[in-house]
């Protein structure tokens, strides 16, 4: 079993995920207005893993033996002011899931739920892994500035990500 606090805080983080996947899904269509189909297809790859973090936790708190409790999922903006912005955005919210994610290892650390700590590792590999990428991008595109042909290339990069359902947990 997993502790009250435990739960709650797994269940909040099924929300973030989810929140996570409605944030993505809305730069996804922004890009597809833009005609940027390949930073669009970034954007598609990211919202379907983010549902997929959101599932792996979902899983998780059924296989304990705990109870899931969905929130209700804001709405994300729906505009952006360039490919920039819209990667400093991911970048931002990439280091807030973090943080969550290292709050919950603090917890499970301290209740000495061991489980529920190496369920969590997975995840703290992976956030390095998102924030790097986004950090990436911001790189890029300060690089690329307003030169045209700097954003097809970089277009023509994202088109090649491919999605890879992630295993569920545990
Ligand atoms: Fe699931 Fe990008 O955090």
């Amino acid at each position: 079993m997993i502790s009250e606090t435990m739960q709650k805080l797994l269940n909040d983080q099924i929300q973030k995920e989810l929140y996570s996947a409605y944030f993505y899904l809305s730069m996804k269509a922004w890009f597809a207005e833009q005609n940027l189909d390949g930073f669009a297809n970034f954007f598609d790859v990211q919202t379907k893993e983010e549902r997929d973090h959101g599932m792996k936790f979902y899983d998780f708190i059924i296989h304990v033996g705990g109870k899931v409790t969905l929130q209700a999922i804001e709405s994300p903006p729906c505009d952006f002011a360039s490919p920039l912005d819209v990667f400093n955005q991911t970048l931002k919210h990439e280091q807030f899931v973090t943080a969550s994610i290292y709050n919950l290892v603090n917890l499970a650390i301290e209740e000495k739920d061991h489980k529920t700590n190496s369920f969590l590792q997975w995840f703290v590999t992976e956030q390095a892994e998102e924030e790097a990428t986004a950090e990436g991008n911001v790189r890029k595109l300060q690089l690329i500035g307003d030169n045209t042909q700097g954003i097809f290339m970089l277009d023509a990069e994202l088109a090649k990500r491919v999605y890879t359902p992630i295993a569920p947990a545990p």
